[in-house]
Order: structure tokens, then C-alpha cells, then sequence
């Protein structure tokens, strides 16, 4: 069941502590758009770092790229998005306001999977659906979803251009460059992470349906005959990196796409759908686009993207497996699963409990007390040191130190750190250790300074 309550919390902490931002705001902002904050974009930049380390990194296959936003037309003409990269709108005929048939069919409990635009437009008459405002609709049409814009000239001959609204094929018109430059092997792997345009008409559920996303993700060139096998190795690579992200098993649904509701490129397609506060939704996806794209992009550029076999001589297309991967969907996804309300030392609060490799701030350093320049000083001393090795640390020596740990625990911190007057040598035996408190229980322990060092950074690999 949808947890609205839940997604109206967190919308709000990301705003109160500056994670996400409503886009434009001091305008009114702009449907759709939103802005990140310090600590979102350092979470943003966490999760694009892990899936960089875990699909490109750490393997022996994969190439990465970051292709231009803006390519020739050409390339969306062959792709297949200028004629199908659509979604089925109706009009307000008084507001002249654009819906999207298949959400309104689905508030009123119609599954809109599999119909045709003639289908909606026969279900929308027979239910007597209205618009929002309570007004006639149009029948139902494909509206295009790229945002145009013009590539200027002195002469006055502007060229239309798209924002691209996939990167995808920034992978398959670089594939010739990567082969002559890289001589890779099939099976092999071009990957980007990149931002994406799409005309959404109906933006919604905070940064889970937006006009402009980031999507991870990469094209996998193999032989035709490998795609099944290679099919399910990948279905199972991306349930592993789910679970790296600290999500369930039953946090993850996986869709098989009926034919019919495939995108016009793929023969196969699983979506992964993470239980979001609004619904289980696609966070993800496995496409097996064949040789669609290469294929065609060969047709129409007239250049040779064939693939030579050195053992056998032959030249062919290869296949492609596509995991793709929302970034945005991605970060929305750790804020729900990390949202927690419990209670510490009789106190409720809220904490944010994100897996420490993903938290936008490591460790946050406290002197016990902010009056006492001793204590400033060697906790100034301590935090210099290990910042120097862990950037993602904060100084914090604001109000009391209860006030302090709420502080970090609502922003996620997993570990806090108070340099005290035992620090000082008050207490011969501890001099030099500091204190080290845990995020989740509010454990504490007394540890040298090179030993919290060392949790930090085993915690955070
Ligand atoms: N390339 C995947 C997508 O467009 O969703």
C-alpha cells in the first residue's frame, strides 16, 4: 500500500537539511525539476561512484564513456525515438491541460498494460472519464517525448536537435571508436552514466518521474547465441548490486514485459520495481535490444559497425543485453529504505540509515565543549588528521552534544567522534582516545584515533 505519509517525510528532510530541492523556487519553480543540495549530491555521487566501481571498475570487459547531450538528428531518426518514443496523452478540451490516458485509467482501477490508444480512447468513454478539473476529454494520441531545441547558424538556418532522451546511443554511435582504439574481445561492455531529457506531462512523486534524469547504464555486445544465457548472468549481477545497496530481496519485484509493452527495440525486457513510499516502481531495467540499434545505424549512416571475429574472419552485428539503471530512482529508493523512526535512550528521533559506503557524510568530530580552546584545539587537531584521509568528515560544535548526535543521525552520519578532557590526559590512562559513537545503536567505545581511522575506512570500503 502506498505510504504517502512516508514520502511527505522525506520530502521534507531533503529540503530541511539540503539534500533535494524544489527547482526555481524563489519563481514559483518549474514541474518536474529539482535541485540537489550539498547532501544530495554528495549521496548522488556515492551511488554513481559504487555502481561505476561495481560494473565498470572492478571488471575486466567493460569501457566507460560520456558522449555529448546533443547529437545529430540523424542518429534519434535511426533509433527508432523520433517515430516511437511516445506516451498516449488526452487534452482538457476546455483547459486545453494535457493528461496522461493510461495514469487517468489507472486512478480509476482500469490496468491500462496492453491496450491500444483506440482501447483507452473506448474505456475512457465507457467509464465517462473526465478530466482533473472535471471536464470533457479529447481521444486519446501519442505524444512525442523529446524536448527540441536548435543548433543556431549565422545564415539563419537553424537545425532542430533533441536533448537526448536516453544514453544509449551515445554507446552504439561510439561503438567503432571503441574497437579501433581498445581492439576489445566479444563479450564486451560500453558504459555511461549520464543526464537524459524526457517531455514528461505529468511529473510526479517527488524526484521519481522528472523531466530531466540521470540513468546508468550500458550496452553489452555478445554473439546472438549468448544472449539468454547472458541474459540471466545479468539478471543476477543487478539483484546483487541491489542487495550492495542494502535493499531486501522482497524490496525488489521483477516484471517480465508481455510482448505488446516492450519498448520497439527489445525482444525481452525484466524491470526491476523497488517498493517505493507511492507503489512498487520501476527503479530498473534488462533489455535484450538484438541488433536493433547497430543494425540500424549502419542502414542509415552507411558505415561498417560490424564486429570482426579475428579467429573465425567473420564479420557480423553483435547482440546487445542493456541493464539500465535510474539514478535519481536509485537515490529516492536509499532515502526510503535508510528513513527510520525509532527510539534512543528514550528519546524518539529520526535517522537515516544508509549503508556507511553511501552516506553523504562519514563521521562528523565534536570537542565535548566549545568554550574550553584546549578542547577545540586537539579536536581540531583530530579532525584535520582525518579529514586528510576520509574528505567526507565534518567539524560540528553546535549546542549540546545530544543536540549534535540528532543532528547527524537525521542527515545519516554513521559515526560520530568527541575528543573530551580524558583526550587531554585528565584521565592519564586515556590520553589521546577519543570517542567513537555508532549511528545505529548509539554504542560508544573508547578508541585511539588511528583505530577510528581504521573503522571508518573498513566501514566505508
Ligand atoms: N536506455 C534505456 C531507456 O531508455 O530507458
Amino acid at each position: 500500500m502506498a505510504d504517502l505519509n512516508l514520502m511527505e517525510k522525506i520530502i521534507s528532510l531533503a529540503k530541511r537539511r539540503g539534500f533535494i530541492f524544489p527547482g526555481s523556487e524563489i519563481y514559483g519553480g518549474l514541474a518536474g525539476t529539482y535541485d540537489y543540495g550539498p547532501l544530495g549530491v554528495a549521496l548522488k555521487k556515492n551511488i554513481e561512484n559504487a555502481w561505476w566501481r561495481h560494473f565498470v571498475d572492478s571488471r575486466d570487459d567493460m569501457y566507460g564513456i560520456d558522449s555529448a547531450i546533443l547529437m545529430n538528428p540523424k542518429v534519434w531518426e535511426a533509433s527508432g525515438h523520433v517515430g516511437g518514443f511516445s506516451d498516449p496523452l488526452v487534452a482538457d478540451l476546455k483547459t486545453k491541460k494535457r493528461y496522461r490516458a493510461d495514469h487517468l485509467l489507472e486512478e480509476q482501477g482500469v490496468d491500462p498494460a496492453g491496450m491500444t490508444l483506440e482501447q483507452m480512447g473506448e474505456v475512457m468513454k465507457e467509464k465517462k472519464i473526465k478530466s482533473p478539473e472535471g471536464n470533457e476529454l479529447s481521444t486519446p494520441q501519442q505524444f512525442n517525448m523529446m524536448f527540441k531545441t536548435s543548433v543556431g547558424s549565422v545564415d539563419g538556418s537553424d537545425m532542430t536537435v533533441y536533448l537526448r532522451p536516453e544514453t544509449a546511443q551515445g554507446m552504439f554511435v561510439n561503438f567503432k571508436n571503441i574497437i579501433d582504439t581498445f581492439h576489445p574481445k566479444l563479450p564486451f561492455g560500453i558504459a555511461q552514466i549520464g543526464r537524459n531529457f524526457r517531455n514528461e506531462i505529468a511529473p510526479r512523486d517527488f524526484i521519481f518521474r522528472v523531466r530531466e534524469l540521470e540513468i546508468m547504464e550500458f550496452e553489452y555486445f555478445l554473439a546472438e547465441n549468448a544472449w539468454q544465457d547472458t541474459f540471466e548472468y545479468w539478471r543476477i549481477q543487478m539483484r546483487s548490486w541491489f542487495s550492495s545497496l542494502g535493499f531486501a530481496d522482497d524490496d525488489i519485484k521483477e516484471i517480465e514485459i508481455p510482448d505488446g509493452e516492450r519498448a520497439h527495440y527489445s525482444k525481452r525486457t525484466v524491470d526491476f520495481h523497488f517498493k517505493y513510499p507511492h507503489k512498487f516502481d520501476e527503479i530498473g531495467g534488462l533489455a535484450y535490444r538484438t541488433d536493433f540499434d547497430l543494425k540500424k545505424h549502419i542502414e542509415r549512416s552507411g558505415v561498417d559497425l560490424r564486429y570482426l571475429d579475428q579467429a573465425t574472419n567473420e564479420r557480423f552485428v553483435p547482440h546487445v543485453l542493456e541493464p539500465t539503471f535510474g539514478l535519481g530512482r536509485h537515490l529516492l529508493a536509499v532515502l526510503a529504505k535508510s528513513y527510520t523512526e525509532d527510539e534512543l535512550g528514550g528519546e524518539t528521533r529520526v535517522v537515516l540509515k544508509f549503508p556507511a559506503h553511501l552516506a553523504p557524510i562519514k563521521a562528523a568530530v565534536f570537542p565535548l565543549l566549545k568554550n574550553k580552546p584546549e578542547l577545540v584545539a586537539k579536536a581540531r587537531e583530530v579532525y584535520v588528521m582525518l579529514k586528510k584521509e576520509i574528505p567526507q568528515i565534518v567539524w560540528d560544535d553546535n549546542g549540546n552534544i545530544g543536540k549534535r548526535y540528532r543532528r547527524q543521525d537525521e542527515i545519516g552520519t554513521p559515526f560520530c567522534v568527541t575528543i573530551d578532557f580524558d583526550t587531554l590526559g585528565e584521565n592519564p590512562a586515556l590520553k589521546d582516545t577519543v570517542t567513537l559513537r555508532w549511528r545505529d545503536t548509539g554504542a560508544q567505545e573508547r578508541l585511539t584515533v588511528s583505530e577510528v581511522a581504521e573503522h571508518i575506512r573498513s566501514a566505508i570500503r
